[in-house]
């Protein structure tokens, strides 16, 4: 269980500034399960990240390098996360009404040398992902380890933030608003990236875009 000073102190940021930044925000023994479980997968579950909904690897390469692995129920760690999202997802709605209605989330795995080029988890005016959550999974990073995500303003080339992947640290901002990158990591740099989106289906289909 979560205190509820967390997810309180993770809408107030949201609520004041966009996003939140917190170290130490999952509980240690699910954040260590996550550590454990990234690290023992088999390779052949995780594949190259796409960019938008082309599979164009060619130009996804120049824009992203990190391979991903998309998180479900099927094993305990997964469930856990799956579980303390859904209680984040309750504790932002009834703080914040901004109608998160369902979740998806991957483990990522950046290799020596592997990046992420500056880009947004949405667009306006298209109803997709509204929240976006990031946690790093990596003991001990180091500062020439490199790999740090960098925020931006809405409009700027100037980082509001930098933030080190280091175990247990938690990102949460609103989607559309904060371009950000990841640095090229200098040795394997482990996390999670997920998304909150509302609901954009009509009376036929509960959510055309899951
Ligand atoms: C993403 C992303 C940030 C990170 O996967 O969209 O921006 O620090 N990840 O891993
Ligand atoms: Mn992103």
């Amino acid at each position: 269980m979560t205190s509820p000073d967390v997810f309180e102190q993770i809408a107030e940021a949201l609520y004041q500034q966009g996003y939140a930044v917190l170290s130490h925000a999952l509980p240690e023994p699910l954040c260590r399960a996550l550590a454990q479980e990234v690290r023992h997968l088999p390779a052949e579950q995780f594949s190259r990240a796409g960019v938008g909904r082309q599979d164009d690897h060619v130009k996804a390469d120049t824009i992203r390098r990190d391979e991903i692995c998309w998180i479900d129920n099927n094993t305990a760690a997964g469930r856990e996360w799956l579980r303390w999202a859904g209680e984040l997802q309750q504790a932002i709605n009834r703080r914040l009404f901004l109608g998160l209605f369902s979740f998806e989330s991957h483990y990522a795995h950046y290799q020596a040398g592997d990046f992420y080029k500056k880009h947004r988890d949405a667009f306006r005016g298209q109803q997709n992902r509204v929240l976006s959550v990031v946690t790093y999974l990596n003991t001990d990073w180091q500062p020439e380890d490199g790999g740090e995500l960098l925020i931006y303003p809405d409009n700027g080339d100037v980082p509001l933030l930098r933030v080190i992947p280091e175990f247990g640290t938690l990102v949460v901002f609103l989607s559309e608003e904060f371009p950000h990158e990841v640095l090229p990591a200098q040795t394997d740099r482990y996390s999670i990236a997920g998304w909150f989106r509302i609901n954009s289906g009509n009376s036929q289909r509960i959510d055309p875009d899951s």
